[in-house]
This record gives structure tokens, C-alpha cells and sequence, in this order.
């Protein structure tokens, strides 16, 4: 089967700035897919055009088989968006606004109104039902804005920061429920800027800064080809200082804020040197997409 989702050399300009730069990334059916950015690496523009909300200047986008922007139309009749932000109506119930959203589809009303149960299961919304939106928690609004995506029975998700703003257990749920839509055979494109989050949902995703792609690949080759050894964080007085007597052991090191990363084919030899030390504190763990991003661009991602 052909890409759910295909994005060649595409560009985008704000007046004097590129801020999607000849991205190209192809989303095959049934898996999840992440773009992985900083705050304005142009996540958010690069959905606006593939659902044809926004037209390029350059590229080829296709959704579903369907061109975009020509056909955009009958592609989004597959899909279910979650917007960054949240436009649920606040006056309305919980079942009023799934009700709504099968209209927007040209569902009747009765169509709509059976598939509200599995919806509110789906979204563990069923006692909130007669709830209004401004009475739910951040999570539980996220969980009717993914349920209300899928009304449509779309094959596609596309979602802009599912997770951003929510504390760790309802960020937790959220990645249980699109587990199940994958075990379901969505497709599921999603940008976020947490690594970990990247880094447990997706099969494949891809680096964005500055709207272009810096990498791409499934999260684990990524952190053996970019990384490909442990890491020891070691916090404590002068990082400058203790760089300079681990650099030797380390394959590479690294200074951001107080931490002192080295990155290691040997960690027992680093920790030999620092273990007896009371200042410091450090944390022996495997690579992360975290340590890709950081070397990848230099720096920490911003929140
Ligand atoms: N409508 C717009 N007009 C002008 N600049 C915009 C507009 N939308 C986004 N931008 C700029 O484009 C860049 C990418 O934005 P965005 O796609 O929202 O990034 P992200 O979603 O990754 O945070 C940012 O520098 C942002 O300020
Ligand atoms: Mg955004």
C-alpha cells in the first residue's frame, strides 16, 4: 500500500522567512509518526498544509492518495485532527460536542448519537457525559478532543502536541489510548517536543529545527547511530574542571547548565573516578533521544 501521508521538498514563507525549507518525510500506514521540534521549527505549519489549512510555496503533499491542497477536501473526510489547542465548545456537554462534530462530517444525527458510547469509553469520559467542558481537567479535554477526532472512524490521526500542558498521569493516559488506536491499524502523525514521548509512541519520526529535517529514522537506530553508548550526568561544582579530567575516558562530553554529560564505551572507569566523591551526584543510563537532540543541534530543546 502506498504512504498515508507524503511531503516532498516542501516550502513555506512568512514574509522574509523560510519556515518549512524543503522538508520531505513519507508516514506509511499504520504507524505512528513523530516530528520532533523545538517551539517554532514549524511543526505546527507543516500540519496546517497537510490538511491543506495552509498552501506551500513549493512541494508536493499528498494525504490519503489525495493531492493537497487541490483535494484536501476528501482527504480530511479520513482523518481526525487534534489541534494544539483545544476548540472544544465550552458551552456545550461532553455528548454535545461529539454530537456536533459528526455534523460537521454530514453524519446524521442518529449515526452520531450511537457511536457516542464507544467514544466516551474510548476517552474513559463515560460519567462525564452530561458534563459541561468547562467543569473537565486538562486531560479530560484532551480525551474528548481525541475521541471527538475520531467520530469520523478516520484512518488517519494527526495531532499537534497531544500531550503538551498535562501533568505526567494524564500525559501517561493519553499514550495508552493512542497505543490502543495503533493496535486499532490508525495511522497516527504526531508532533510533540518531549523526547520521551517521541521516544515510547513512535515507530519513525523526524528532527525538525528551523524547518528543516536535521534526522530522521526510528528512535532507537537514531540513538545508536547519533549516540551508540552510555551516558553518565554528573552534577556538582565546576563541570569545567571535571571535563577536563574525564574527557580522556568519555568518547565525547559535553557541558549544559551544571551537568556535565560523558558519553561512554566504558562506564566503570568514570565511575571508578567519581564515585567516592561526596560533591557530586551523578546517573549512569543507556542513550536517549534527548542525547540525539543534543547533539544534533548543540543544545538543549527549549520548552
Ligand atoms: N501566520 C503566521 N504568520 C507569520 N509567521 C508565522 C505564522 N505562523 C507561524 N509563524 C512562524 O513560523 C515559525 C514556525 O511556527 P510553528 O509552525 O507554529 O512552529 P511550531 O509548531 O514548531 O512551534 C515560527 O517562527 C512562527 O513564529
Ligand atoms: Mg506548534
Amino acid at each position: 500500500m502506498s504512504a498515508a501521508i507524503e511531503f516532498e521538498q516542501v516550502e513555506k514563507r512568512y514574509g522574509e522567512k523560510k519556515v518549512v525549507d524543503g522538508l520531505s518525510f513519507h508516514v506509511r500506514p499504520g504507524e505512528c509518526f513523530g516530528l520532533l521540534g523545538p517551539n517554532g521549527a514549524g511543526k505546527t505549519t507543516t500540519l496546517k498544509m497537510l490538511l491543506g489549512i495552509s498552501s506551500p510555496d513549493a512541494g508536493t503533499i499528498r494525504l490519503c492518495g489525495e493531492p493537497v491542497p487541490s483535494r484536501a477536501r476528501f482527504a480530511r473526510a479520513r482523518v481526525g485532527v487534534v489541534p494544539q489547542f483545544d476548540n472544544l465548545d465550552p458551552d456545550f456537554t461532553v455528548r454535545e460536542n461529539l454530537l456536533v462534530f459528526g455534523r460537521y462530517f454530514g453524519q446524521s444525527a442518529a449515526h452520531t448519537r450511537a457511536l457516542v458510547p464507544a467514544l466516551l469509553e474510548f476517552a474513559r469520559l463515560e460519567s462525564k457525559a452530561e458534563a459541561r467542558v468547562n467543569e473537565l481537567s486538562g486531560g479530560m479535554r484532551r480525551r474528548l478532543t481525541l475521541a471527538r477526532a475520531l467520530v469520523n472512524d478516520p484512518d488517519v490521526l494527526i495531532m499537534d502536541e497531544p500531550t503538551t500542558g498535562l501533568d505526567p498521569q494524564a500525559r501517561h493516559l493519553i499514550w495508552e489510548r493512542l497505543r490502543s488506536l495503533l493496535a486499532r491499524g490508525k495511522t497516527i502523525l504526531l508532533t510533540t517536543h518531549f523526547m520521551e514521548e517521541a521516544e515510547r509512541l513512535c515507530d519513525r519520526l523526524c528532527v525538525i529545527e528551523e524547518g528543516r529535517k536535521i534526522a530522521e529514522g526510528a528512535p532507537n537506530d537514531l540513538i545508536q547511530s547519533e549516540i551508540g553508548c552510555d551516558v553518565i550526568e554528573i552534577y556538582g561544582p565546576d563541570p569545567a574542571a571535571l571535563r577536563d579530567e574525564l574527557a580522556p575516558l568519555a568518547t565525547r562530553t559535553e557541558i549544559s547548565g551544571e551537568t556535565l554529560f560523558c558519553y561512554v564505551t566504558d562506564p566503570q572507569a568514570t565511575l571508578d573516578r567519581i564515585k567516592h566523591r561526596p560533591q557530586l551526584r551523578y546517573l549512569h543510563r543507556p542513550a536517549n533521544l534527548e542525547d540525539v537532540f543534543l547533539r544534533l543541534t548543540g543544545r538543549e530543546m527549549q520548552d
